[in-house]
């Protein structure tokens, strides 16, 4: 898979006519994360969904927030204050977990397609920025496009399509033939979500987007494990993403937890092994960075989250 691999492949084939897209992913997708796969060539970038006002002008024009809400009026306050700031609003209309749904927001969203169809239209005739929503399909290519269409009427501008349903899980076969059946039949960009199985190199990208007829593809975990998958160059080492990731991350004051996890996200099974560990130690490699960055920050007098004693950090950063 992406994350073990080793190494800076030749330049693959790829298409500069396609929108590569970093997908919604909470916790994982913060800043530092965002800000690194724009530097490797995502065209666009999804904000977690949770609300998170940490945006910065490198990507304003690129950034998407996406918003869980069931509550147009709500959606349409939270938006007004980021419209300045980011370059599109998105609704999640796929989370199957039990908090989105007991709240009525996520794939609950989807049974009621009356109420997803206000919360677009108010943000879309409220907004001076483009809205869109990221779905899961229905049982059938024919209830699908039914729901997609009427989405579609709201006047949004594109729509994310993740290819299962919302009792599949993320070991599921992807549907690209649904995705592809919406996306032969509508008149807005669909982006097609849910291959990172089988997305281990850049140019698998091109076989997920061929095999669904979109005009974008969406990754959330082949760039979770493996930002560079967005580089047409080829991927970079996991130490060579771990580093640009935490100098991000320092660079940002991002949190030392998230940053903690998105890091153990990208190790996966190698924290565990002696190679793993290695990694680990190599992060420290990262101190005098951090010292640099703390006495700048210091100059303008600013106390960063990273100013930390090692013996503060909780292991893996210790
Ligand atoms: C997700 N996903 C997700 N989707 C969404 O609309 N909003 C979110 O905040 C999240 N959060 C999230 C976190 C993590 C860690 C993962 C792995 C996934 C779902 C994600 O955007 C995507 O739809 C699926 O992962 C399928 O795409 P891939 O992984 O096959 O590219």
């Amino acid at each position: 898979a992406a994350a073990g691999a080793e190494g800076e492949e030749a330049p693959e084939y790829s298409d500069d006519s396609s929108d590569l897209i970093l997908a919604p992913m909470v916790r994982i997708g913060t800043l530092p994360m965002r800000l690194l796969a724009l530097r490797y060539g995502a065209d666009i970038v999804y904000t977690e969904e949770l609300i998170d006002w940490k945006t910065c002008a490198e990507e304003k024009e690129q950034v998407v927030l996406q918003m869980g809400t069931c509550d147009a009026g709500r959606a349409l306050k939270v938006a007004k204050m980021v419209e300045n700031d980011v370059a599109a609003v998105d609704i999640n209309m796929g989370c199957p977990k039990e908090f989105s749904i007991k709240g009525g927001m996520g794939v609950a969203l989807m049974g009621q397609p009356d109420k997803a169809w206000n919360i677009l239209n108010t943000l879309v005739t409220n907004l001076s920025i483009n809205v869109s929503c990221k779905i899961r399909i229905l049982n059938t290519p024919e209830e699908t496009l039914e729901l997609v269409n009427k989405l579609v009427s709201s006047g949004i501008k594109a729509i994310g399509i993740h290819g299962r349903t919302k009792d599949e899980r993320p070991q599921h076969a992807v549907n690209t033939d649904i995705i592809r059946y919406v996306a032969e039949r509508i008149s807005i960009p669909v982006i097609a979500n849910g291959g990172s199985k089988e997305i281990e190199k850049h140019s698998d990208i091109y076989k997920f987007k061929e095999m669904t007829g979109c005009t974008s593809v969406m990754l959330a975990r082949a760039a979770e494990w493996n930002c560079s998958i967005f580089r047409k160059e080829g991927l970079l080492p996991m130490d060579t993403v771990i580093k640009e990731y935490l100098q991000l991350a320092v660079d940002y004051d991002n949190s030392p937890s998230n940053t903690k996890y998105c890091v153990q996200n990208i190790l996966r099974d190698l924290q565990e092994t002696p190679r793993g560990r290695q990694f680990l130690d190599t992060i420290w490699d990262l101190g005098e960075y951090c010292q640099k960055k703390q006495s700048e920050y210091q100059k303008m007098g600013i106390k960063g989250r990273w100013q930390v004693t090692p013996d503060e950090l909780e292991p893996p950063y210790k």
